[in-house]
């Protein structure tokens, strides 16, 4: 089974824009999860334009699901994790102005650091994941780290879906297939929407998890919010 986690930093920066409480992040959190998301995930930047840390902190007594933080690891980052202490905490190596994550680690440069990382937050029994390009040398490096799990960084499946999706899916088998081999578990995440998401899910061996905050909360729009949570769902199916 793949589950859906729902990221919500869109529903915070639409909060956010106002200064006010609406839409309300926390009953949004309560609804994704009674609409049926198998987790929740959240990525606090440091200047807290979307999701704040004190919302991370709110957001986790309401957790029945999987609660998942994202985040490059700061100290400050990693303070607020280790007192959550979420099912999971997913490294990215984004710098903190980046608009959104645009790349995956290197894990043989930052191997150390990764490692460090990780043994610090599975002290705390928490499950890791490191973003990271399908890229088979990140890849074939990545078990160093002991990290228990890689998120697929798909934002170039999805630009390439729409010219030729056999050739966009392909280093995403490879990499899944490796991967899976060297006993990572796999999620994946970027710009997954309606389009290209079941024809990910069909193609990719042993995925565990996506998780998918843009394209989702905008078809909210039109859609509504149960609705659309049950159209990513039946596209895992
Ligand atoms: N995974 C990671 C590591 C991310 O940083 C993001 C965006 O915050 C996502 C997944 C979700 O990407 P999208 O918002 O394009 O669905």
């Amino acid at each position: 089974m793949t589950k859906l986690s729902v990221n919500i930093n869109k529903i915070a920066t639409l909060r956010n824009a106002r200064g006010g409480n609406l839409p309300d992040l926390l009953k949004a959190v309560s609804d994704i999860q009674r609409f049926g998301a198998q987790g929740i995930t959240v990525h606090p930047r440091p200047d807290e334009r979307h999701v704040r840390y004190q919302d991370t902190l709110d957001i986790k007594p309401l957790i029945t699901t999987e609660f998942n933080i994202e985040g490059y690891p700061t100290k400050e980052w990693m303070d607020l994790v280790l007192k959550v202490k979420p099912d999971q905490a997913t490294l990215v190596p984004d710098p903190p102005d980046a608009i959104t994550s645009n790349a995956g680690w290197d894990t043989v440069k930052h191997e150390g650091f990764l490692k460090e990382i990780i043994s610090e937050l599975k002290k705390n029994k928490i499950r890791t994941s490191i973003f990271i390009d399908a890229n088979l040398k990140q890849i074939e490096h990545a078990p160093k780290t002991r990290t228990d799990r890689i998120e697929l960084y798909t934002e170039s499946y999805a630009k390439d879906f729409t010219k030729n999706k056999e050739s966009a899916i392909k280093p995403f088998i490879t990499s899944a297939k490796l991967a899976h081999s060297l006993g990572l578990g796999i999620n994946a995440g970027h710009d997954l929407s309606l389009e290209n998401l079941n024809y990910f899910y069909k193609n990719i061996p042993n995925l565990l998890e996506v998780s998918i905050g843009h394209a989702l909360i905008s078809d909210a729009l039109y859609y509504g919010l149960e609705n659309t949570v049950q159209l990513y769902l039946r596209q895992l199916k």
